[in-house]
């Protein structure tokens, strides 16, 4: 089955206004080029969605939060809901980067709260797994993003597979320069696409994609993408310039 290689900017806590809606335009202006080949999401700070929302306008490029609640309104100080993240734009929300399962400490319980009432609310989800260099060099790689998977989808059935995306990002590849090799990361990808293949079923499993995040750059995507399993990138710091960030789809774009 051919999958549609998504490619993700992860904004995190960079920019001010005028600067993600000037990164928004650029990127949007030069996306239709590889239309059809890629698709492209981006994932500006909370405060900016409305205005990223204007600035990518009917370009195709979907918008998405960084995070969800796991409630549906009320008395949540600082927290936002799916459907205000819906009312600005979304229609995709990243749940469990790693910035928030080891930063702040999230728990698959909550992830998996969180899961279901996006997808509930109309979100698509692409959720985040990884392992850290403590739990790779201990041989437990493996068992940790599976666990991840199995209890962040714990509520997820296999009608809703078709709104779900991964990314596998090893934390310790985040923001450090340091990439997974193409074989490194394969194999986990493959290892997910497996444990979705017993848990629901070989058609979902052939057509959900996973991702790969962590200091992918120019230099290193083509390799990564051209793996069997690797379905698009999920970019930090390379995704703050438009160039860089389309320099990215590209080699995406171009896999065989
Ligand atoms: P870097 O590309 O900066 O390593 O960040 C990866 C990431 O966390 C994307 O979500």
């Amino acid at each position: 089955m051919t999958r549609i290689p998504l490619v993700g900017g992860n904004w995190k806590m960079h920019l001010d206004g005028q600067g993600a809606a000037a990164l928004a335009s650029d990127i949007s202006r030069s996306s239709g080029s590889i239309e059809g080949e890629v698709e492209l999401a981006i994932f500006p700070p909370h405060p900016y969605l409305s205005m990223v929302s204007a600035a990518i306008g009917g370009s195709g490029v979907h918008l998405g939060g960084q995070d969800v609640s796991d409630e549906p309104s009320g008395a949540f100080t600082g927290q936002v809901s799916t459907s205000m993240l819906i009312d600005c734009g979304c229609s995709i929300t990243l749940i469990g980067h790693s910035e928030r399962r080891h930063g702040l400490g999230e728990q698959d319980e909550l992830l998996a709260r969180k899961v279901r009432i996006a997808l509930d609310g109309g979100l698509r989800v692409l959720l985040c797994v990884g392992e850290t260099l403590e739990e790779r060099d201990q041989g437990r790689t493996f068992d940790t993003v599976i666990g991840q998977v199995r209890g962040s989808l714990d509520a997820v059935t296999l009608d809703d597979m078709s709104r779900v995306e991964l990314a596998y990002e090893p934390v310790w590849a985040i923001g450090t320069g340091r990439t997974a090799g193409p074989a490194e990361a394969q194999e986990v990808h493959a290892a997910l696409r497996s444990e979705l293949c017993s848990r629901y079923d070989a058609r979902s499993a052939a057509r959900i994609r996973i991702l790969y995040g962590g200091s992918v750059k120019p230099a290193n995507a083509a390799e990564l993408m051209a793996c069997e399993d690797i379905d698009g990138a999920l970019v930090g710091g390379a995704s703050l310039q438009a160039e860089s960030f389309l320099d990215i789809a590209r080699a995406t774009a171009r896999r065989e």
